[in-house]
């Protein structure tokens, strides 16, 4: 089947946006947040973005990504989500990044319209990265400021972003307001962790705002080490339980116990030495970045008068796909 060229998605984008969209596939909306902490999770994202573009390991962790979306939000296998794509005739990505969910999402699903959205100067990169796909569009601007029209988005995916938003209660009532009635709403969620490690997160991320870039990405290199150098101790041993500190007891290698419970210092060879430092530079950089507990969760999905259909639990996270009832 040939696919429709990219003026055949314009009538659905203009009523999405409420605008006339023009004919590129990138339209700018906004750049910059009132809010500093805000502005500064954009920055660090912009730079981010900008030094992983150029990544030869981005295909890997691409790959790897994708398998995770499909066990986060409950699809299972390739097939299962390019269905449910298809179903689904308006996709809006919030928080794309560079953008590679969303060419994804375009790929599997040729005759819907997707929508990528970012606050940081990846949105761009990712018009320039993606402008061979006819039913993919681009915008710079705030997931928490849509601008879209209510109920105009049968998909909405909001994959590892929320945490990163000024206020994610409100950017959840706003990707609850443009999910069409009968759509679904993805959302991954931080999770909270031991007592000790958040405790560190809290004060090392304050921390982090006076550091320059160059000290963060340093800092990253120097964490990715200290990650690298336990693992390879090869030493596991037994944790007792401690609930009060919130330590889970079990057999832990020790750069998991550290990496859980004190200190976020990432490594995985299979990912590679690049992908493991932007994780850790992904972690203590931005300000943004809540954690939520699973009540949490759930009584913000209530709270929108949305309805659980898959949920999702790991270590780090919880996920899931909220349904908006039919109208
Ligand atoms: C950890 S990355 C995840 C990117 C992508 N969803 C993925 O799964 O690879 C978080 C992204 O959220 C974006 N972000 C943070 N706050 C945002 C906001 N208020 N509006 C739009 N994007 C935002 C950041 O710029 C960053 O690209």
């Amino acid at each position: 089947m040939k696919q429709p060229e990219r003026t055949a998605f314009l009538p659905a984008l203009a009523r999405v946006l409420g605008r006339d969209p023009g004919t590129g596939n990138f339209l700018s909306a906004q750049g910059d947040s009132a809010h500093a902490n805000q502005q500064q999770t954009n920055d660090v994202f912009s730079e981010k973005w900008k030094s992983y573009d150029q990544s030869p390991e981005k295909e890997g962790l691409y790959a790897m990504q994708k398998r995770w979306y499909l066990q986060l939000y409950g699809f299972g296998a390739e097939e299962v989500l390019a269905a449910f794509l298809r179903e689904h005739k308006v996709i809006f990505d919030a928080g794309c990044g560079l953008g590679y969910k969303a060419a994804w999402f375009a790929e599997l699903a040729p005759e819907s319209l997707v929508i990528g959205m970012d606050f940081s100067e990846a949105a761009q990169q990712a018009a320039l990265n993606y402008a061979q796909l006819p039913n993919l569009f681009f915008l710079r601007g705030d997931i928490a400021h849509t601008g879209f029209a209510s109920g105009s988005v049968a998909y909405v995916s909001c994959d590892q972003v929320i945490m990163h938003t000024e206020n994610p209660e409100a950017t959840f009532a706003e990707l609850a307001r443009i999910t069409a009635a009968d759509g679904e709403f993805a959302c991954y969620f931080y999770a909270k962790k031991a007592l000790p490690r958040e405790l560190l997160d809290d004060y090392f991320r304050v921390h982090c705002k006076d550091l320059s870039n160059e000290q963060i990405w340093a800092l990253s290199e120097q964490l990715t080490e200290l990650g690298k150098r336990l693992s390879e101790l090869k030493v596991s041993f037994e944790s007792p339980d401690i609930p009060a500190l919130g330590i889970k007891g079990g057999t832990y290698d020790v750069q998991r116990f550290l990496y859980w419970n004190f200190l976020k210092c990432f490594w995985n060879p299979e990912l590679g030495r690049e992908t493991s430092v932007v994780t850790n530079f992904d972690w203590y950089s931005p300000s943004n970045a809540r954690r939520f507990s699973e009540e949490e969760v759930r009584r913000l999905v209530a709270a929108n008068g949305l309805q659980i259909a898959t949920f999702h639990q790991e270590e780090a996270c919880h996920s899931g796909r909220f349904r908006r009832q039919p109208a």
